[in-house]
């Protein structure tokens, strides 16, 4: 039996994956309509790994016997302008969700449930690529953006980007 609080956190967890899948496919339409389709790309892929982890957090409840709740997805909030927008708002979501994660873990810590903890111990270390990448692609833009031939190459690099499934199997 999960602790209930742990299984209330992890269901919660569910929806922020699929509302960050939303984010993205949000982002990647943004990219679309600026013609920068290889940015366009690399969100479209970010949102199909984003709802791998809502499907992880299912499939772990379920082999744990727990119920599985399914709320409302929110509307994306953020408003996007500048080519920049989209990549410092997911730096932000990104550390917002390592936040989250890191949250259901003390949760789990505290409930001495260790399978949980380790489960858990994937997306920590996701989280810190996740960051890793949504930090780098700030860091190119700033440096990037501003130079279209740069611009282009780099969005030629961003559709290079394949999906693969996680390495996490339940
Ligand atoms: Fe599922 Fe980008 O964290």
């Amino acid at each position: 039996m999960l602790n209930q609080k742990v299984a209330d956190l992890l269901n919660v967890q569910i929806n922020k994956e699929l509302y960050s899948a939303y984010l993205y496919l949000h982002f990647s339409n943004f990219y679309h309509e600026q013609g920068l389709d290889g940015f366009a790309n690399w969100y479209q892929v970010q949102a199909q790994e984003e709802r791998d982890h809502a499907m992880l957090f299912v499939k772990y409840l379920q082999n744990n016997d727990a119920p599985v709740t399914y709320e409302a997805i929110d509307k994306p909030s953020v408003e996007l302008k500048e080519r920049m927008d989209p990549l410092a708002a997911g730096l932000k979501h990104e550390q917002y969700v390592t936040g989250l994660i890191h949250a259901i873990y003390e949760a789990a810590y505290e409930a001495r449930d260790f399978r949980t903890m380790q489960f858990l111990d994937w997306f920590v270390k996701e989280q810190g690529e996740e960051e890793t990448n949504a930090s780098d692609l700030v860091k190119k833009m700033e440096l990037f953006g501003g130079d279209a031939k740069a611009l282009y190459m780099l969005d030629s690099e961003l559709g290079g980007r394949t999906y693969s499934a996680p390495s996490l199997v339940l």
